[in-house]
């Protein structure tokens, strides 16, 4: 196999039916895979359903494309999508956990049962398909099948932070964890795992109602990427040619980025607590810290800049 041809792979997109994640799938269908849009037609909230969203990305598709437009937070689904693969196309080689809903509340005005709603969605979810998939991959990895790759996409709202993004940075913070320890677990079978978090024109995008200057610049900047990007970058981490995992990535048009991520930055050790030091205390830790810690700026200040296009 060529490091880039995605010949006779077989992979499960979801939220595959529109925005990112159609870019994604139609890249990886291009690319030779076969794949699998779970994708059940629901409001950015995740209000509503429509059958015929993901029935028309399979359509646009033709060959080696089939939907699966259940919910992908209900029971079962990650079992069952894995299933939809191994029956339709004979394996699962690559998972990209794109889905995700926004329920968006300061938090003084936030409500459990949206919380609750958006980490299903968002995190449960991905974890219920990897663990069901990496099942899979496994066998078929130990039968003589060359390994393939998983994809979380993520958001710099999980990474940054922005306001009242409770639930949807508490989220994909979360995939991130999960994308650290599925690299890990999988390192041996030759899986890669790795975050995206994208920048990219989407009905989400669309949607924002700017609060202030830099949101109202966030957005016309958004609006004017293009989402294949993203889906280059996928298919590349999903591919023979890659050797990266447990990374995050970041793509926004031209521009790809690596984060960093969470690490020791400063130490200080402490005199015993019985020494009741608590002014030394107070002063060692702002004068050790001081310097590396971590400013409140929003994602989108953080981003505040000029997109290549
Ligand atoms: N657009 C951006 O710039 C941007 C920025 C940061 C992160 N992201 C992330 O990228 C991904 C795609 O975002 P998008 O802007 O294309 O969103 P989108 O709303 O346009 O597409 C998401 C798709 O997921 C589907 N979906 C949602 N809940 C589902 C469920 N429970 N079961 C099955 N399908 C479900 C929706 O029907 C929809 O087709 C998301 O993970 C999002 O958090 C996007």
């Amino acid at each position: 196999m060529s490091e880039t041809t995605l010949d006779g792979r077989v992979a499960i997109v979801t939220g595959g039916a529109r925005g990112i994640g159609l870019a994604v799938a139609r890249t990886l269908h291009a690319r030779g895979a076969s794949v699998i849009i779970a994708d059940n037609g629901v409001a950015i909230d995740g209000s509503g359903a429509d059958p015929a969203v993901a029935a028309a990305a399979v359509a646009a598709l033709g060959d080696r494309a089939v939907a699966w437009n259940d919910d992908v937070s209900s029971p079962g689904a990650g079992a069952a999508m894995v299933a939809l693969a191994v029956e339709r196309f004979g394996a699962v080689d690559i998972v990209v956990n794109n889905a995700a809903i926004l329920r968006d509340a300061l938090i003084f005005k936030g409500r459990p049962e949206d919380f609750d709603r958006v980490l299903r969605v968002d995190l449960h979810a991905p974890f219920a398909l990897i663990a069901a998939a990496t099942a899979a991959m496994r066998d078929q990895i130990k039968a003589g099948r060359a390994p393939g790759g998983i994809v979380n996409m993520v958001s710099s709202a999980g990474l940054i932070g922005n306001f009242g993004q409770s639930a949807y940075a508490s989220a994909k913070a979360g995939l991130l964890g999960l994308t650290r320890v599925v690299a890990m677990d999988m390192a041996r079978a030759g899986v890669r795992c790795n975050a995206v978090a994208p920048f990219a024109a989407t009905r989400v995008t669309e949607s924002i109602r700017p609060a202030n200057d830099s949101q109202v610049r966030y957005r016309a900047r958004a609006l004017r990427i293009p989402a294949d990007h993203v889906a280059r970058l996928v298919a590349f981490l999903v591919s023979a040619g890659n050797t990266f995992t447990g990374q995050v990535f970041g793509v926004r048009g031209r521009e790809v980025f690596l984060f960093s991520q969470p690490r020791v930055a400063a130490t200080v050790v402490a005199g015993t607590p019985d020494r009741q030091d608590e002014t030394a205390y107070a002063s060692a830790l702002a004068s050790a810290f001081g310097p590396h810690l971590t400013d409140l700026a929003t994602d989108l200040e953080r981003f505040d800049t000029e997109p290549e296009l």
